[in-house]
């Protein structure tokens, strides 16, 4: 736990975080895979029958409030142009993100036969890449967004205004709940079937939701062999407590299991270094606008604490019962940023701009321990 705190306060050199990461990882994949294949080919069949007996998505609203619900700018900042929140990729030519993620987009749409005119569901659109790419590419195409995430479809709806599209219709919905009352051609789903429980269930639905020739796309990341649920086994199984709650790791033949309603026509694999190379560019980016980056985030977790906590003293005694010494030096610190007691201005920008390169510093480490105040006060009331 201390060493979560302090690769939190962003004074720990990715060398060693990666370092810390591949024995986690190390970790995982020896608890998953036991050797024994017969063993470990029972421990995929335990899981999967658990998931047929499972809600379609769990705890949806925490996947909502770790990421999509986190706000748009952040994403804006970190990710690739066309917002792709999933695996790039990387071909020959492709020398970033923008690129990479476009020619994932060229991939899936080739893949999934569509062609000019259809109807598509984008199921679990994130912030419009695919739906997007679809209205412009194949602009007799009608498009219905869906996902659980109300900035998601604001961001979407503004993106198809400044851009005059006007056949992506977009639903707030959680996919529970979700009935869309009409027929698609297609309905394509990138990296969502992740936060999926019950995959029998939401394929049975997706049939009814399919034309009489319609076709299913789904891309997910995957183990090559286990499938595993994130679930948290620890006070330092970061991922599973704050990053991915509720969600599954899918083994590769996964849907090859769960063929009652559709039948699988055809697999392809991608191999796991286009994820890498994603994930490494939207770190870089990331890296690159740490300031910014901290300063949005701060908005989540002041909002996250209460409203009536977003002035210096409050979270200086929200902290006071817990680590008191952490706490009163940073809070000290920042004085100089904004007199104690003052509400925590919206647009810290203009003092920034006058702030001392300490005082910065010390400004970032208040932004890090707000998120640890967080997670205390999640632990405090578990
Ligand atoms: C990893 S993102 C992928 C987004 C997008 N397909 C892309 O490639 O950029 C997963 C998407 O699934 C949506 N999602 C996750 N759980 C959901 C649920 N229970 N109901 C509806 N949408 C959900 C999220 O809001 C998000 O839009």
């Amino acid at each position: 736990m201390f060493g979560l705190k302090l690769a939190e306060s962003g004074r720990v050199p990715d060398v060693v975080i990666r370092a810390a990461i591949r024995g986690l990882l190390r970790r995982r994949l020896n608890e998953v895979r036991s050797g024994d294949c017969e063993a470990d080919e029972a421990a995929n069949h335990a899981f999967r029958e658990q998931l047929r007996s499972s809600p379609i998505a769990l705890v949806p609203e925490l996947a909502n409030q770790q990421h999509y619900e986190v706000a748009p700018e952040f994403f804006e900042r970190v990710l690739g142009w066309r917002m792709k929140y999933s695996c790039g990729l990387w071909s020959e030519g492709v020398r970033d993100i923008d690129a990479a993620e476009e020619a994932m987009l060229a991939l899936v749409c080739s893949r999934a036969q569509l062609t000019d005119g259809m109807s598509v569901l984008d199921l679990g659109c994130g912030w419009g890449s695919l739906s997007l790419w679809i209205a412009e590419r194949y602009p007799k195409c009608r498009v219905l967004a869906v996902s659980n995430s109300k900035p998601q479809r604001e961001f979407i709806l503004a993106r198809c205004a400044a851009r005059g599209i006007e056949n992506v219709e977009v639903v707030t919905s959680d996919i529970n709940q979700f009935d869309p009352e009409q027929r698609f051609d297609r309905v394509i789903s990138i990296e969502m079937f992740e936060h999926i429980r019950n995959y029998e269930w939401l394929l049975a639905r997706i049939a009814k939701w399919l034309e009489p020739n319609g076709k299913l796309f789904v891309h997910h990341f995957s183990h090559r062999e286990q499938a595993y649920p994130y679930e948290a086994e620890g006070e330092d199984d970061w991922m599973a407590r704050h990053f991915f709650t509720g969600g599954i790791m899918p083994s590769d033949d996964m849907l090859l299991h769960f063929q009652r309603d559709l039948v699988v026509d055809r697999q392809w694999v991608v191999d796991g270094t286009h994820y890498q190379r994603t994930a490494e560019a939207w770190l870089a980016r990331q890296d690159a606008q740490r300031g910014a980056i901290l300063e949005i985030l701060a908005d989540v977790y002041v909002a996250m604490l209460g409203g009536h906590q977003t002035s210096l003293t409050g979270l200086e005694q929200s902290w006071g019962g817990t680590e008191a010494e952490g706490a009163e030096g940073v809070a000290g610190a920042v004085v100089g940023l904004i007199p104690p007691g003052a509400a925590l201005p919206r647009d810290r920008r203009p003092l920034l701009a006058r702030a001392t390169p300490e005082e910065l510093e010390a400004h970032a480490l208040l932004l890090a321990r707000l998120g640890d105040a967080c997670i205390w006060r999640e632990a405090a009331e578990a």
